[in-house]
């Protein structure tokens, strides 16, 4: 079988890349991005630019599987159409059964909100698709270590609302994501990654204080106050605008879910958050 991997080069798509290597040695795997040279370990390596569609049809000729993971593109509408293009060059090349890496709580929105792009090709993928899966995954923990090297300045954590967001490892969304492309009965399935538990705002800072050793807290403050620090620090808009909405979405529940889905799919547990603080600390 041949089970390509779009987005093969960025930190999730190599985790992706080791996971399949272990599990299906025997499948060919092929690394897709732009810089596919820079992928090791792939069975064959192919251009494909989800900003130039025709270089797609080449990079998905002859797949069985395909897994599409989207880019970090924050432009305003870039990432809803790159996911628009790699559905559409997918199924018009055949592609027997395509899976799309989603985020959690995705519904009907509107750009600029970070989950258009994922509400686009949800939407696109189960219209068009002869088969396809959906794995939507919960906010990273790794991005979780990154707010708080960002925040021991202050010593405080911040949300629009005291919140509960599952934090899972992308090592553990990897092992999920492969375990659709390796397994047989997943089409028509929309999973969710997550962490074993969901963690309030308070709880967090209190188990990186626990894991650090340095004092953190955990303070709502207005969507005004959020925007204005962060330009202070001199983040771009598009930057700012995610950050808001990604905020937005944690104060909406919509990161506010804990599924089996990462021990059905992997067969293993998802790390604890407490795990994967004391590791980064
Ligand atoms: N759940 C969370 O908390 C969270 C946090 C951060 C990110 N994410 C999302 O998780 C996904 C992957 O994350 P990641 O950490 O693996 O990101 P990453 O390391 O930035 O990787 C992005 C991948 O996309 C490829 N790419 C970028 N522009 C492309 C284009 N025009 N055409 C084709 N490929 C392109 C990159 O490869 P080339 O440059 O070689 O093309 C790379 O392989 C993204 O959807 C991202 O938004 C989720």
């Amino acid at each position: 079988m041949k089970i390509g991997i779009s987005g093969a080069s960025g930190k999730l798509g190599k985790a992706v890349l080791n996971e399949l290597a272990t599990r299906v040695p025997e499948h060919k795997v092929i690394a897709i991005s732009r810089t596919p040279e820079a992928v090791e370990g792939a069975s064959e390596t192919r251009l494909g630019d989800y900003d130039r569609p025709g270089t797609l049809a080449t990079a998905y000729a002859g797949l069985d599987r395909l897994l599409i993971i989207p880019t970090s593109d924050l432009r305003p509408g870039r990432r809803g159409e790159q996911n628009l293009a790699a559905i559409d060059a997918a199924v018009a090349a055949g592609v027997g059964h395509i899976v799309f890496m989603s985020m959690a709580g995705t519904r009907e929105e509107l750009e600029p909100a970070i989950g258009a792009s994922y509400w686009a090709g949800e939407q696109r993928l189960i219209a068009t698709a002869p088969r396809w899966t959906i794995l939507r995954m919960n906010y990273y923990a790794e991005s979780l270590v990154q707010e708080a090297q960002m925040s021991f300045g202050l010593g405080l954590l911040t949300g629009l609302a005291e919140n509960r967001v599952a934090f899972v490892s992308r090592d553990d969304v990897a092992a999920a994501a492969a375990g659709i492309l390796a397994g047989d009965d997943h089409a028509g399935a929309i999973y969710d990654a997550t962490g074993p538990a969901s963690i309030s705002g308070a709880e967090r800072a209190a188990m990186i204080a626990e894991a650090s050793g340095k004092p953190m807290g955990f303070a709502v403050i207005a969507d005004e106050q959020l925007r204005g620090g962060l330009a202070q620090a001199g983040l771009p808009i598009d930057v700012i605008n995610a950050v808001s909405s990604i905020q937005a979405g944690f104060a909406a529940g919509g990161m506010n879910i804990v599924t089996g889905d990462v021990e059905r799919l992997s067969g293993r547990a998802p790390r604890p958050l407490q795990e994967i603080l004391a590791a980064a600390f």
